[in-house]
């Protein structure tokens, strides 16, 4: 059995459900973290996707006391609900195991745990129902998503924003990326995730500091904006984090403990040096990437990941593409946090081109999508 993804040779589109001109019908699972999530797509002959249903349970209930995931409850949750998850995914959909033509399970990179827990399952319902496995790679299905829910095809410059990466990459199709940037620390969920958790604000972080940030003053703390105006393209986020710990200590020492008023100041500071610091670097690749278009033609910016639910993110992005000649492109909020419809699509994509797994895939916890990425300067083992 091969564990790399093969082309494999589909034969003639009329006679093979998985051919180049017919529609494609994909299970998708998602364990990688801590949601439970399984989807069917549809993508047909013409490469437009449709989501026939999309099924996401989150974990937090059970992480919420440890202050963040644990990797062992994270596992033992999938192990319990994934297969109710996967049968309510089906029946929503409307199809059964026999009416598809491939399934899809995230491989990698996430907890290990977790990954395993989705990949046997997927490899088990493949096996039993003779469909073809496709091991996909988590930060691919975040990649390919605006395909699926905006119809915007490579190449573009994609910045991928996560819990766990924040990259800048040139996506040039399933499979072909170069890495640009990344973070030479911290990843900007992390960021959120930390600031939210230093502040007393439930999990997830991000979206907590989001809501707080919406009735606080951007301008009331002074905080770094990392990185800004270096030549090399890389972000660094963990300065900051510390920079909003340093705030609130002194806050806190003047009027003994922060108000809600001080949380939201210093959430909307945060978030302001967030999109400062991000805009700047992003700049860099857009300027580097600009000659890669034919004049003239659309020139697509991509974001995706988690964090590209942040409206004020989403917003100053918007602003800069503009400014620069670029389009911005971000998946519906729902589908930027993991789901298992970028896992189904992602899958349907590389069947389409023929890059089936055999069932001896094995998981990857670590899997960088431009695996000969020269290291960053500085950079920390995550980026
Ligand atoms: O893509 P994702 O769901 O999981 C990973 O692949 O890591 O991203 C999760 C990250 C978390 O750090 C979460 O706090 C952040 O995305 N996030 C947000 C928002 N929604 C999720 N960060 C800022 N604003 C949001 N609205
Ligand atoms: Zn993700």
């Amino acid at each position: 059995m091969n564990a790399d993804p093969q082309p494999v040779d589909l034969g003639p589109a009329e006679s093979n459900p998985a051919g180049h001109s017919a529609t494609l019908l994909v299970l998708g699972i998602e364990t990688s973290c801590d949601e439970t999530a399984a989807a069917v797509v549809a993508r047909d002959g013409a490469g437009r996707g449709r989501i026939l249903s999309n099924v996401v349970r989150s974990q937090f209930d059970a992480h919420k006391i440890y202050g963040g995931v644990v990797p062992e409850i994270a596992a033992r949750a999938h192990t319990e609900c994934l297969d109710d998850i996967v049968a309510a995914a089906l029946s929503e959909a409307g199809v059964g195991l026999a009416d598809l033509d491939g399934i899809a399970a995230a491989s990698g990179p996430g907890l290990i745990g977790g990954l395993i827990v989705g990949a046997m399952t997927g490899k088990a319902l493949a096996l039993a129902a003779g469909k073809p496995f496709l091991a996909v790679n988590h930060l691919e299905a975040h990649a390919l998503t605006v395909g699926l829910t905006n119809h915007v095809n490579p190449p573009y410059l994609m910045l991928l924003v996560s819990g766990g990466h924040t990259q800048l990459l040139w996506v040039e199709g399933a499979g072909r990326y170069s890495r640009l940037a990344t973070t030479i620390d911290d990843a900007l969920g992390e960021a959120f995730d930390k600031t939210a958790k230093l502040l007393g604000l439930p999990m997830p972080g991000g979206p907590a500091v989001e809501r707080a940030a919406l009735s606080g003053d951007p301008k009331r703390f002074k905080l770094p904006r990392p990185m800004l105006g270096r030549e090399d393209p890389h972000f660094s986020f963990a300065g900051l984090k510390t920079a909003v710990r340093h705030a609130a200590q002194a806050a806190s020492k003047e009027a003994a403990g922060l108000t809600d008023q001080d949380i939201s100041d210093l959430c909307a500071s945060f978030q302001a040096a967030v999109c400062d610091s991000v805009a700047d670097r992003v700049v860099r690749s857009l300027r580097r990437v600009s000659d890669r278009f034919a004049a003239g033609a659309p020139r697509p910016f991509v974001v995706a990941g988690g964090v590209a639910a942040n409206a004020a993110l989403r917003s100053a992005l918007t602003q800069l593409a503009h400014q620069n000649g670029f389009q911005l492109y971000a998946p519906p909020i729902g589908l930027c946090t993991d789901n298992g419809a970028m896992i189904a699509w992602a899958g349907a994509e590389r069947l389409h081109l023929g890059l089936i797994d055999g069932l001896g895939a094995p998981v990857k916890p670590r899997w960088p999508l431009d695996p000969d990425a020269a290291p960053a300067q500085g950079a920390g083992v995550k980026a």
